[in-house]
């Protein structure tokens, strides 16, 4: 099957390229009567979308989210629901040079190697925009979850190129990571972040960096053994999303290095639940909720599309230098945090609904 789709029971599938008609997506399984507006949904697109500070791309796109079915009287119905943004600053000029000449370390030789020919204007199908399809998808998992089972998702920048924020994600709020343009709970760091990325941009390059995520309040037993795990599908999820480059869920690389003394998280009775005094594990075990606080690093790559000089081949074999026109992201990072949110909510969501139904 072609890869557009993600989820069993909550189903997404998305649509549209960059520069195409629109950008959305259908989603079948949603549950009937979640109480939902179009500017709910909204609030999360704008956290992603381009021009919102100095430190993203100039690009201005309204990205208004329009519900077209499967809602009535302000909720869901239960049926198929499309959600849908039309395209409007579209400059595929910009792009006229990428026609001809590959970008390195982006998706153009490999589309054509793949389907032949491939959309060129603004990346297509292989662009960013289409994550925005998720991120609306994301807000009606995100209000189910929030409102019928008190689990809350958020995420936030942990570390641009060498900056390292220092935080306690057991306890950060969304008002603190909302209370920058970098989305960095940590001000001091904030502040260094977002200096590293001016200067970045100034330079016509780019950097990456990691987003750490947090699923709060996830009641034990979520996840399908063996190839559905809850920390194998939060990794496809997070690896799905552009310029990821890697995942790790709690102690990660990081926790090889000591013993399985060290390692291993006590188990204690608190309050009557089984408990753990730490949560090296990131909140699953086996694959199956703990009913912990899971806790993951997504790292996204330095993109490629940058205005600084670099060798590449045309299509036809020819070597070219190649330094990107147009209006792109120097840190993708901050748009990220929303996108990252999303994926975190959809896998949840789905396996809430599969573990409902063999569970009842
Ligand atoms: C929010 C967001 C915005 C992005 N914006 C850009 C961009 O402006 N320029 C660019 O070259 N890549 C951008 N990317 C990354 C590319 O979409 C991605 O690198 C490309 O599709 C190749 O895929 P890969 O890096 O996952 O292999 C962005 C990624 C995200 C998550």
């Amino acid at each position: 099957m072609a890869g557009n789709s993600f989820g069993q029971l909550f189903r997404i599938t998305t649509f549209g390229e960059s520069h195409g008609g629109a950008v959305g997506c259908v989603i079948d399984g949603c549950p009937p009567g979640i109480s939902i507006t179009e500017a709910e949904i909204q609030k999360e697109l704008d956290r992603r979308k381009p021009g919102q500070s100095k430190i993203t791309t100039p690009r201005k796109e309204a990205d208004t989210i329009k519900i077209l079915s499967g809602y009535f009287e302000g909720k869901t119905t239960g049926t198929p629901i499309l959600l849908i943004a039309y395209n409007a600053d579209v400059k595929s000029e910009d792009y006229l040079e990428l026609k001809e000449a590959y970008r390195p370390s982006h998706a153009d030789f490999t589309y054509e190697a793949k389907y032949g020919f491939r959309d060129w204007r603004g990346s297509g199908r292989a662009s960013a925009r289409e994550t925005l399809a998720r991120v609306a998808a994301g807000a009606i998992a995100q209000k189910y979850l929030k409102e019928k089972l008190g689990i809350e998702i958020l995420s936030y920048i942990d570390q641009v190129g060498d900056i390292k924020a220092a935080v306690d994600f057991e306890t950060v709020t969304p008002e603190a990571i909302e209370s920058n343009i970098i989305r960095c709970p940590d001000q001091a760091a904030a502040e260094k972040m977002i200096a590293l990325v001016e200067k970045v941009k100034s330079e016509g390059d780019s950097v990456g960096g990691v987003i750490q995520g947090v699923i709060r309040n996830v009641p034990p037993g979520l996840g399908e053994p063996v190839f559905d795990k809850l920390s194998a599908d939060l990794g496809k999820g997070m690896l799905s999303i552009n310029a990821v480059k890697g995942f790790e869920i709690g102690s990660g690389f990081a926790g090889v290095s000591g013993r399985g003394s060290e390692h291993n998280d006590p188990l204690e009775v608190r309050d009557g639940k089984i408990r753990t005094t730490k949560n090296d594990a990131g909140g699953t075990y086996g694959g199956i909720s703990s009913g912990e606080t899971i806790h993951f690093r997504v790292a996204f790559k330095p993109v490629s599309t940058i205005a600084k000089e670099q060798d590449t081949v045309t299509r036809d074999k020819r070597p070219t230098k190649l330094s990107a026109a147009g209006r792109h992201d120097p840190c993708v990072l901050p748009r990220a945090v929303p996108i990252v949110d999303a994926m975190s909510a959809l896998v949840v969501m789905d396996h809430h609904l599969r573990h409902k139904a063999q569970n009842g």
